[in-house]
């Protein structure tokens, strides 16, 4: 890892920070004062910033409620992130398990463990997902029963699995799916002669949104959350 990333990763400094710390001689690696941010750092290095070592955390786990208008990526040049939203400290490090459609809101994980997030996507684990669905029309029963069985999306050959319907009112519904198709949620009502006007995450597996989380809020996942995706 570059020193630069290693000090914004260790502490709380921007990485523009980080280098200005580097470059003033305020950051030691084994002993030795070093000036050059793009320096190698090694993964047993002792680093030093004011005369302290610095710790590289352990692995990142963190849940956010996603914005609408942000979308899930790590970086983009013209269009805030999901990633944009965290400290410098856990941005350096985290990717996106499970992307959500810029205008879709809720539960989204982020981490820094790519094993971990593999359990989530896979289509090979089940990993369950449960979206609040705020519909055009009202879903007719003919329309739920094709949802619960399986929709051959647009330009698919392949039907989508077998889905969990509930129904909370009359253009709403909470929709758990056991894939991540693309739009996939969309394009199963579409399929289904609908619409969906609003779409919010609630669950992934066991791990539901903190409704102590406004918009744009985060926090790092509990043991248990974290445990509960097996691997
Ligand atoms: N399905 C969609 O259509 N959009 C999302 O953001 C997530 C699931």
């Amino acid at each position: 890892m570059r020193l630069d990333q290693y000090l914004a990763t260790s502490t709380e400094l921007s990485r523009k920070d980080a280098k200005k710390a580097i470059t003033k001689g305020r950051v030691r690696v084994d002993g030795a004062a070093v000036r050059s941010a793009n320096t190698q750092v090694a993964g047993n290095a002792v680093v030093e910033l004011d005369g302290s070592v610095l710790h590289l955390p352990g692995e990142i786990y963190v849940m956010m409620n996603k914005p609408d208008g942000v979308i899930s990526a790590t970086t983009d040049s013209s269009q805030p992130t999901a990633v944009d939203l965290l400290p410098p400290r856990l941005a350096t490090r985290v990717h996106i398990a499970g992307r959500l459609d810029k205008d879709t809101t809720g539960l989204l994980l982020l981490t820094s463990d790519g094993q971990w997030s593999h359990q989530v996507t896979s289509p090979r684990r089940d990993c369950p997902k449960t979206y609040q669905v705020m519909l055009a029309e009202p879903l007719s029963n003919e329309a739920r029963v094709k949802l619960e069985t399986g929709v051959l999306l647009r330009d698919e050959e392949k039907a989508t699995r077998p889905a969990t319907v509930v129904i909370c009112s009359e253009t709403t519904i909470e929709l758990t799916i056991n894939e991540g198709r693309y739009h996939q949620v969309k394009r199963m009502l579409a399929a289904v002669g609908n619409h969906v006007k609003g779409l919010h995450r609630l669950r992934i597996g066991e791990i539901t949104l903190d409704p102590a989380l406004a918009p744009g809020q985060y926090r790092e996942l509990t043991e248990d959350e974290f445990r509960s995706i097996v691997r």
